[in-house]
């Protein structure tokens, strides 16, 4: 796990990816400081794990809020981004999304460690980690910069979520 000093992580992604199941993975079953702050139309959860404070929200439909968003950009030491792999519809919107996230100044400019989850591996019609990485155009000039991972997971039974986070902790060591 994520050791040492307190760290700060952004789970974000679409609505419907998988966020908060992913999340409750790492609650502890009595984690009490787990807390949904609401603000106008836009809610942020945070929480703390061991020393790793988890700050998730969802992007999808929510650009009026980005300056809002925005804030927890300058202090957070990893992110992980979170893909349901089976929607393929919606994985243009996805690299969109990720890439206005990697354009922004303090993203851009710092070699932060970027986690994909090609979360809901589990499904028939889910496509590969590979077919995600191109479709997020993780193999291009954004992401060169960056350490990067894919986990194929399935938040529902935490598959791939472990060789995941302990690749992110190795990262922010
Ligand atoms: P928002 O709250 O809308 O932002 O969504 P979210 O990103 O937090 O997604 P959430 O964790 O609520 O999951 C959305 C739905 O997908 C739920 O019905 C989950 O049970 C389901 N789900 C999440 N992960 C997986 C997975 O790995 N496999 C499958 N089959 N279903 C999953």
């Amino acid at each position: 796990g994520i050791r040492r000093k307190d760290c700060n992580v952004l789970v974000v992604g679409l609505d419907n990816s998988g966020k908060s199941t992913v999340l409750n993975h790492f609650k502890s079953p009595d984690c009490k400081d787990s807390n949904v702050v609401p603000t106008i139309g836009f809610s942020v959860e945070k929480f703390k794990y061991k020393n790793v404070h988890f700050t998730a929200w969802d992007m999808s439909g929510q650009g009026r809020y980005r300056n809002l968003w925005e804030h927890y950009y300058s202090d957070c030491q990893g992110v992980i981004y979170v893909v349901d792999s089976a929607d393929k519809l919606r994985l243009a919107v996805a690299k969109d999304e990720l890439d206005i996230l990697l354009k922004h100044p303090e993203i851009k400019s710092r070699s932060l460690p970027i986690l994909v989850l090609a979360n809901k591996m589990d499904l028939r019609d889910a496509l590969s980690p590979v077919k995600i990485v191109q479709g997020l155009g993780l193999d291009q000039d954004l992401v060169k910069d960056k350490p990067w991972q894919i986990a194929a997971t399935n938040a529902l039974t935490g598959d791939g979520l472990a060789a995941g986070a302990d690749w992110l902790s190795d990262q922010i060591q």
